[in-house]
Order: C-alpha cells, then structure tokens, then sequence
C-alpha cells in the first residue's frame, strides 16, 4: 500500500522502516517544513495516512484525510479531548479514522488486564489507587495518552473514582498519575493497588517503539476498505 507519513520524527521513521521492510511505499513524507504538501491532491495519491504529529497538529491532518477520502490511522496524543467531535466529524462525512492512544499488541492487552483487575476491585475500598507512567524527555504532553486511557478504564469501574489527576493526590475519588520523564525510555506503564495489608500492582514496559510501529501498519492495512471510526479493539480482538 502508498502510505503518507504525517509526521516524520521517532514514530513516522520507525514505521517507515517497518513498512519498507514489508513491501509497501512511503508516498509522503510530512515534518513542520513540508506542512503545505497535505493537500487533498497528494493525500489522495495515497491508500492510507498515518499520523505521529504533534498535539496542536493532529486534528487539521486527520481532517484534510477525512476530506480527501483517504483512511486515516492517528496516535498522536495529547489532543483527544477533541475525540468525540473528531469522531461525529468522520461518521458524518463518511470518513474512516482508527485513533489508538497505545498501538502495542502488549498495552492493548494490558488495557483488557487493567480493566478486568479494575472490576475486581470494585468492591475493595481498602486499596488506594495510583498510576506511575515514565516516557523519554521529548514527550510533549503529560500524562501519557495511554496513562489517560488507563485512569479512564478504572474510572468506568470503580465507583469511588470519578477524575483523575496529574501529580500527588489525597482526594478519594481522584485517580492520582505520577509522570517522570527520563532519558530515552519509550513508555512504561504501573498501576499499583496498596492496602496496610498488601499491594498489587501491574506494569507494562516498552522495549522499543518497534511494537507501536508493528501495531500501527497493522492498522492501516485493517482499515483499508472500511468505514468508520475505529479502535485497536477493532483490530486486535
Ligand atoms: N499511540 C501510540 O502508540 C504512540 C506511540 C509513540 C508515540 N505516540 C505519540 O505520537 C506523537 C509523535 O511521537 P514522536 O515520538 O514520533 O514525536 P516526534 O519525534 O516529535 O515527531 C513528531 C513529528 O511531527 C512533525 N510535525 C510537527 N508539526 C507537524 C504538522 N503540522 N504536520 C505534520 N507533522 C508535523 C514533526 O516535524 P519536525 O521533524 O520538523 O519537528 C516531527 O517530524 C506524540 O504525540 C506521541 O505521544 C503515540
């Protein structure tokens, strides 16, 4: 398949790499320098878009694709409160997007662990709740995009926490996420249950970005053909 590459920093050459490998094309390649060449006329060259942007980017590259026709593949984050109106946006114009906060085969099953272990603890108000996720010194935002889909995941289940929050929190029902930012590390993931008695905790550490790059072309050679507005949950199970 011809691919746009919207976005070309750690993630876009990583599944540049791993596209080429298996015998697809990079059609466009897009940094801050070439920004003007997303025009429906170049992205409609192209099967499929994969955006790694930046935050304050994602949203008019996922547009331009959804109005060009063109599938449209984004984890970018740090943009997704815009989620929901992206979404009515694609289905209203016919438009195919998959949006992944994490696209490694190994979080997303980390997200169905998260969740069951979250139903279990319902019912367990002894456990306090809290979240550590650690990323390299680029990452533009914080909490992680997968730090807030985790929070968001507990927050479904346990009827004690409404919110969560960046930082130390005391309040009952606040989800508190510790963020650090060191030296090259691409993501690691804790989510720690702690009573007097005993703690559980659970954590996800990325190696390398291979997993995201693997799980975002797996993404964009499901949603050729489709229609829709889609998640790794599509895709995966
Ligand atoms: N969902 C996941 O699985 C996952 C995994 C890893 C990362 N991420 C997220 O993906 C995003 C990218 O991460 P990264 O590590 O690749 O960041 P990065 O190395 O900073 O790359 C971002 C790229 O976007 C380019 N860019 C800036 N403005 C743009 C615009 N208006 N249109 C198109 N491209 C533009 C930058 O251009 P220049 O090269 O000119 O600066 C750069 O090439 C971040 O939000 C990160 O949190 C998600």
């Amino acid at each position: 398949m011809k691919i746009a590459l919207l976005g070309y920093g750690r993630m876009g050459r990583a599944i540049e790499k791993l596209a080429l490998d298996n015998g697809h094309e990079i059609a466009l390649k897009i940094n801050r320098n070439n920004v003007d060449d997303i025009s429906i006329k170049n992205l409609q060259q192209c099967d499929v878009a994969i955006d790694f942007s930046w935050p304050s980017s994602a949203w008019n590259n996922i547009k331009s694709c959804v109005d060009a026709g063109i599938p449209i593949v984004s984890g970018t984050t740090g943009w997704t409160d815009r989620l929901p109106e992206m979404k009515s946006y694609v289905l209203g114009q016919g438009g195919a997007f998959l949006y992944a906060s994490n696209f490694s085969i190994g979080v997303n099953i980390f997200f169905e662990i998260n969740q069951a272990l979250a139903k279990l603890m319902d019912a367990q108000d002894q456990y306090k709740i809290s979240m550590e996720e650690i990323h390299h010194i680029h990452k533009l935002d914080a909490p992680s995009g997968t730090g807030i889909t985790l929070a968001e995941q507990i927050i479904q289940e346990i009827k004690r926490k409404e919110k969560w929050k960046e930082g130390s929190s005391e309040d009952e029902n606040t989800i508190p996420i510790l963020s650090k930012r060191i030296d090259m590390t691409p993501g690691t993931h804790s989510i720690k249950y702690a009573s007097d008695i005993d703690t559980i905790d659970i954590t996800h550490t990325a190696h390398s970005r291979d997993g995201f790059a693997q799980g975002a072309l797996m993404a964009g050679e499901w949603l050729l053909g489709k229609k829709g507005f889609f998640s790794m949950k599509d895709v995966l199970f």
